[in-house]
């Protein structure tokens, strides 16, 4: 029986295989990529080197502890990006920040040379990403206000966590239910455009390689 730890761990594998020494990689957040982090945790300790930036506190915690060099600026772009998703489809749209971590996570993927995601295969949708709700990064201002603008587009959203949940960057984050998007790229600059969003978990636009974990195999989607 094929588990979604094995799954993540064959994606895993393959991303592995486009890290290079002496890359700057983008670090994404989740348990997939921290399957990721042990892949490479094994390779820094037989003498690879990487510098990366983590999208998140946990994973920054977890990346210095497995050897990769935090790197505190970026001069020229980052090489690699290495993250997970929570649904995807055939149009490589996106829906990230389950964890919490999208506003990092989409200057860190908007900022790399290459995109890698890894998933196992719960989160596939053939038919459009919409099954999960949208991840969308606010202001702690009046939060209510911002939420009263997305019932006005006719978009259900609730506070995570009641409104206590704070992200790494001191921000709320509202789960917006809204089914199959149509067009993903036209919601997330409606979503953008309202006062008070910092960034919202729609993924367009970004190209990415994404490596899923299917049974015992790995299928790849990419452009
Ligand atoms: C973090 O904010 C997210 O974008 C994650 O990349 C996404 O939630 C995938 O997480 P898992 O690998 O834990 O499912």
């Amino acid at each position: 029986m094929i588990s979604a730890l094995d799954e993540k761990t064959a994606a895993a594998r393959e991303a592995i295989k486009h890290v290079k020494d002496g890359m700057l990689l983008g670090l994404g957040t989740g348990s997939t990529f921290e399957v990721f982090l042990g892949l490479l945790e094994k390779k820094i300790k037989a003498g690879l080197h990487v510098r990366g930036i983590p999208s998140s506190r946990r994973t920054e915690e977890l990346a210095a502890r497995a050897g990769v060099e935090i790197a505190d600026e970026v001069r020229s772009g980052i090489d690699l990006d290495i993250d997970g998703t929570d649904e995807f489809d055939d149009r490589l749209f996106l829906i990230k920040g389950g964890g919490g971590a999208l506003f990092r996570e989409k200057i860190i993927a908007s900022s790399s040379r290459k995109i890698i995601i890894i998933a196992d295969s719960s989160k596939y949708n053939p038919i459009g990403i919409g099954r999960f709700p949208v991840p969308v990064e606010i202001t702690p201002f009046h939060p209510e206000l911002t939420i009263a603008r997305f019932r006005s587009i006719g978009i259900d959203c609730v506070l995570r966590g009641s409104g206590n949940y704070v992200t790494d960057s001191g921000n709320l984050i509202a789960d917006c239910s809204m089914g199959t998007i149509e067009d993903p790229v036209a919601m997330e600059s409606a979503l953008k455009a309202i006062p008070g969003v910092i960034e919202v978990g729609i993924f367009t636009g970004m190209d990415p390689v994404i490596y899923m974990g299917q049974g015992e195999s790995v299928k790849v989607f990419q452009k």
